[in-house]
């Protein structure tokens, strides 16, 4: 091994370890900016040591493609808005997964211009065209639909599930043909197509909503694409790199899924998520049950002479942007000695972390922020549990209708509070499309209107002390 190999080993595991740190500091909002930066170092480190492989193109394309790469990331990152992010999140994990498969296309021509190679070579090289190519297409259409750029409701016909079977037989086909050491350019044009097209149709009976599990899915997906990509190029720091992504998307995927009590399977194939309606509607439930409404002024009275006040936010709550007022608020509230707590639904809004982040960027302290196992005891002893924009996060359905859709699915326990304040527009169900019971609750207010102006209005109506 020469000095150099042995320096671009030593930097390659030094990435390994800033990635796998990065990562440990992600997991709470306290530290989640030191994870990010040295994860961007671990990179920047990467990339540095890649350029001084020698079996890189040219430098001037290096250059061109860092500076290009390098100002898209820049820019994007900086005017995403932040209930943008799981769509801007999908873009780069369809850049990632295409990435791999054009490498591997790249591997494919040089194999085929010597005209042998061996399974060896071939199986990584396919499997990282298929799954990479499967990404990068399942992304697009998962951007797509977030962006209302297509309907994000799911799409489905008849014998979807066949037509997506059938492409997945002719998928495996021509894998095992290329891999026998068919070096056929058809063949392999065929099989990224092929891929490709699965990974359209298998992302087009997905509902919108249900997206960030499916980008979650497709992000490890785009993992052990770029780990099998590793094992094609020899390529350690891809290894390590793509065997973390693959590894933490699963990881991710399967606690969202189970933070909404549902399947994999389910989310893949059961069509589930209406999209969300706009606001309006009259103050009764589907089933005829009324519902008590309360004006801003009752409601900043009750907040400002209570003990104890428990925030849950949801999905409205990142609509409306109203992290700052509701941060407002809540100073408002402690200054006259209020005890102040948000819970934290591992699945409110759209986004794994949606909640930490807009309260983060708010800067509420992280001292307030409870997980939901650690704050739904606390409930029984808090005078008001505040809703801002959650709805199916706080739903006992899910406790006590065996029927519900969403029944199994862990909520916050707002009803176990003295009383119980609700922020939305209107009556419309939240994203899992159905009645909360939640509204028809003797103890609960409904306070209509947009989360950011009625938080806003009662940031400023509570009395100073
Ligand atoms: P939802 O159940 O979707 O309810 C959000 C509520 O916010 C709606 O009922 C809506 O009622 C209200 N709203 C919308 N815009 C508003 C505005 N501008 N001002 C005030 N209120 C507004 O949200 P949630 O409770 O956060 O639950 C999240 C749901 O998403 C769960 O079902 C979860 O399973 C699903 N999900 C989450 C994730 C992740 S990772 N977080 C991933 C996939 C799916 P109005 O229209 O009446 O205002």
């Amino acid at each position: 091994m020469s000095g150099l190999d042995t320096g671009l080993a030593l930097a390659y595991l030094l990435t390994g370890i800033l990635f796998i740190l990065g990562l440990k500091f992600l997991s709470s909002p306290a530290h989640a900016r030191t994870g990010n930066t040295l994860a961007a170092i671990g990179m920047l480190i990467a990339v540095a040591a890649t350029c001084l492989d020698r079996h890189i193109v040219t430098w001037p394309i290096i250059v061109i493609g860092g500076i290009v790469g390098a100002l898209i990331g820049f820019f994007s990152a900086r005017v995403v808005k932040m209930t943008a992010m799981p769509q801007m999140v999908a873009l780069f994990n369809g850049a990632g997964g295409g990435a791999a498969a054009l490498v591997a296309s790249g591997e494919f021509l040089k194999v085929s211009g010597i005209g042998t190679a061996s399974a060896t070579d071939l199986v990584p090289i396919v499997l990282s065209v298929i799954i990479g190519s499967i990404s990068f297409a399942g992304s697009l259409i998962a951007f797509a639909k977030l962006q209302e750029l297509m309907p994000g409701r799911p799409l489905t016909y008849p014998g979807q599930q066949v037509v997506n079977g059938l492409i997945g037989l002719s998928v495996v086909a021509l894998a095992v043909y290329l891999s026998l050491g068919n070096l056929d350019p058809r063949a392999f044009v065929g099989l990224v197509c092929a891929a490709a097209l699965l990974g359209i149709l298998a992302v087009l009976p997905i509902g919108g909503a249900d997206m960030p599990v499916v980008i979650s899915l497709l992000n490890s997906f785009t993992g052990v694409a770029v780990a099998v990509t590793g094992f094609v190029l020899s390529n350690t720091v891809l290894i390590i790199s793509g065997t973390l992504v693959g590894a933490s998307g699963t990881l991710l995927t399967m606690l969202m899924a189970k933070a909404m009590n549902r399947s994999i399977t389910n989310v893949l194939f059961g069509a589930f998520g209406s999209v969300q309606s706009a606001a309006g509607g009259p103050a009764v439930t589907s089933s005829g049950g009324t519902v008590r409404t309360a004006s801003t002024e009752d409601v900043a009275t009750l907040l400002a002479y209570s003990r104890s006040v428990i925030i849950a936010p949801g999905y409205g709550m990142a609509v409306a942007q109203a992290q700052h007022a509701v941060r407002e608020l809540s100073a408002n509230l402690e200054k006259r000695g209020v005890d102040v707590k948000f819970a934290i639904h591992p699945v409110a809004g759209r986004m794994p972390g949606h909640m930490n982040v807009l309260l983060a960027e708010a800067n509420v302290p992280y001292s307030q922020l409870h997980e939901m196992d650690e704050i739904n005891p606390q409930f029984e002893q808090a005078d008001v549990a505040l809703i801002i924009g959650a709805n199916d996060v706080t739903n006992p359905a899910a406790r006590n209708v065996p029927s519900s859709p969403i029944y199994g699915m862990p909520i916050l326990d707002v009803d176990k509070a003295q009383h119980v304040v609700v922020l939305k527009r209107s009556m419309n169900p939240g994203f899992a499309g159905i009645d909360n019971p939640l509204y028809e609750n003797p103890k609960t207010m409904m306070l209509f209107g947009d989360a950011k102006a009625t938080v806003s209005a009662l940031a400023a109506a509570v009395p100073t002390a």
